[in-house]
């Protein structure tokens, strides 16, 4: 197993010959990760450590393998220029030596290429699996502003195309290669021992074979990374269009996404035909180099022979290792193909393992204070803290901002004003540009991940559902929470009603028939989660925005209990949410423009008294 000696410049996905919409949303028009020097080598290295004697003795299996195999020609010589004049003076002996050689040799190799396959298999088996395992920790482990510009497609694609490649490489390539290698060498030596002469042209015929083989592979891998590209791109419009297949039919994108995905498909094929020409060219042309050496080594040296100066089992023996070596010359351009795009592959795939999160674990973890049952919740400080999307500019500027333990706070303000991104920065989605956020005095970003899980919890709008039963979905913050903890976070909620009238109940599978369950029902299984999760501090961003009035009501009547005493930070567009918090804060373009108690905010002339005589005047 050789690492790859070829550096193949891909920079992810080489977006730059797709086509564009002219929007600039163009799903591939996103940030893209380049490999960093060194990491694809250091990646093999570190898949391959583990297994450092497993592969020293299938490289040793192959080496004896080979030798065995290659000892065929050399016994036909001795056959034919020694054994059979023997034979002729009455002394069998030789020959029998040689028919039962070429038998063993036979038997060896047999038993040696059976034994190699298997301890092969193993070592690949074990690689890959550990590969995959490793994309999928690390991915899931990378921040939340890492999946926002990586996309699910690109990761769909490191864990299969790119796995594959690899595992077609291991599989049939590598030995392969290895092996046409491995002859080579062997090969040369052997003819260069039994005649300087024709060995010399043999050699030489290699020297317009590799040149061949040089350009085919730059040309060829020109051809697979585009390719490669190609099947990226066509992977990641699948999955956008079938993720949001919603909007697609209710804004009539079918067509618009068929011509789109017409354009990526047929550049995949295109690709494709492309490899193969490039394919069909090399393999005629190492024919032609091939064939037009035998025939020179079998002029020259039958005129040798004539001469008698070259010994007839030698000739015999010349030819019959070079259709040997020429032979898997024409399957060689198939290797270096997997090779190419196993080599892309595992470019991209250590691209994105060397990704580090932009949201790190601790090195030497704190502890938060022990909390006490009257007072469950734990003060909130964000201390000069400030902040912007990477992509973007500032969203939050300096702001200080102090939640005693317990307290509840509504966050209101316009479509964009940064209410999330305050909520997303308190549950450590991200960490903030400048200053710090801290729970009960420790810095979250001090906190690691049980203690920090225990800390705080967000519940967001798109009350994600997990494969599994609803009782699954709600202990998922507690997985250890026994049926009646689970029934009693759901009651808490106002959700047992609707779960126990499920088909199954508790158990319904959420993605069976009949477990189909509205927006709303999500949410409120959403919430039965974080109550079940039971954190110090809960921040709820829009997230009975699917309730109905009713349904939002029993949610806040719920909550009034189930927050008691906790730390809270709810955002909400509707204004009634507001009524069960202590405190208010109005945002406009990132700062907070109001602070106060209800009452207070909706006595005074400020914007919130004016978004409150709007509503009030709503509703009547
Ligand atoms: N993931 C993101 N990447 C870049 N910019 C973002 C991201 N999320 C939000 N923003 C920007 O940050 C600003 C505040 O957004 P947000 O906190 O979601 O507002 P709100 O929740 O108050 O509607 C907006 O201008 C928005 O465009
Ligand atoms: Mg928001």
């Amino acid at each position: 197993m050789t690492a790859p000696s070829t550096s193949v410049p891909t920079t992810d996905d080489g977006q730059q010959d797709l086509p564009r919409s002219p929007g600039g949303g163009d799903p591939f028009d996103r940030d893209i990760l380049p490999t960093p020097p060194g990491a694809t080598a250091a990646l093999l290295r570190s898949l391959l450590a583990p297994m450092k004697a497993r592969v020293a003795l299938t490289t040793f299996l192959l080496l004896l393998q080979q030798a065995a195999v290659q000892a065929g020609p050399l016994l036909v010589a001795y056959a034919i220029d020694s054994a059979v004049p023997a034979s002729r003076a009455d002394d069998h002996g030789p020959l029998i030596a040689v028919g039962v050689g070429y038998l063993l040799c036979a038997l060896a190799a047999g038993g040696l290429q059976y034994w190699f396959i298997i301890a092969a298999a193993r070592v690949n088996q074990d690689v890959l699996l550990d590969l995959r395992g490793r994309i999928f920790r690390h991915a899931q482990a990378l921040s939340i502003d890492f999946h926002e510009r990586y996309t699910s497609g690109r990761l769909i694609s490191r864990s299969t195309t790119d796995v594959e490649s690899l595992r077609e490489l291991l599989n049939e390539g590598l030995q392969e290669l290895v092996t046409v290698v491995l002859s080579f060498v062997y090969i040369s030596v052997t003819l260069l021992w039994l005649d300087l002469g024709l060995g010399a042209v043999a050699v030489a015929s290699f020297v317009p074979l590799y040149l061949l083989v040089r350009v085919y592979q730059r040309r060829a891998g020109r051809a697979y990374r585009i390719r490669s590209t190609a099947i990226a791109a066509v992977i990641v419009k699948f999955v956008e269009t079938m993720n949001g297949i919603r909007p697609v039919r209710a804004f009539r994108r079918e067509t618009a996404n068929d011509a789109d995905f017409r354009v990526l498909n047929s550049r995949h094929e295109r690709a494709n035909g492309d490899a193969l020409l490039e394919m069909a060219r090399y393999v005629v042309g190492s024919r032609l180099v091939a064939n037009t050496a035998v025939a020179g080594i079998v002029l020259w040296g039958a005129y040798r022979v004539a001469g008698g100066s070259l010994a007839l089992g030698v000739l015999a023996a010349a030819v019959l290792y070079l259709r040997r070596l020429y032979d898997p010359i024409d399957r060689l351009g198939m290797f270096l193909n997997s090779y190419q795009s196993a080599a892309a592959s595992l470019e991209k795939i250590a691209g994105l393992l060397a990704q580090t999160p932009s949201v790190p674990e601790p090195s030497t973890p704190r502890q938060l204070p022990a909390l006490t049952t009257e007072h469950p919740g734990r003060e909130v400080v964000f201390d000069a803290v400030g902040f912007g999307y990477r992509t973007g500019g500032e969203v939050l500027p300096r702001f200080d901002l102090t939640i005693p333990a317990g307290q509840t706070v509504a966050v209101v303000g316009s479509t964009g004003a940064g209410k999330s991104t305050l909520a997303k920065l308190l549950a450590r989605f991200y960490d903030p540009s400048a200053g710090r956020v801290l729970l009960d005095g420790v810095d979250l970003r001090d906190l690691d991940v049980p203690e920090l899980r225990r800390g705080v919890v967000m519940v967001t709008q798109e009350a994600f559902l997990f494969s599994g039963t609803v009782a699954e979905n709600i202990a998922i913050g507690r997985p250890d929470a026994t049926h009646e903890e689970i029934e009693r976070a759901a009651k808490a909620i106002g959700a047992h009603e609707f779960i126990a009238a499920l088909p199954d109940g508790y158990d319904t599978d959420v993605r069976k028939r009949g477990g189909r369950i509205s927006a709303g029902q999500r949410q409120l299984v959403a919430f039965a989660r974080a109550l079940l999760a039971d954190p110090a501090v809960l921040i709820l961003d829009e997230a009975t925005s699917s309730l109905d009035v009713p349904g939002e009501r029993a949610v806040q009547r719920a909550m009034q209990t189930v927050l008691h005493g906790r730390t809270a930070v709810v955002i909400a567009h509707r204004l009634s949410t507001v009524e069960i918090a202590d405190r208010v804060l109005v945002m406009e373009h990132g700062r907070i423009v109001e602070d106060g108690s209800p009452a207070e905010l909706v006595a005074g002339t400020g914007r919130f008294a004016d978004l409150h005589r709007a509503w009030r005047d709503s509703l009547a």
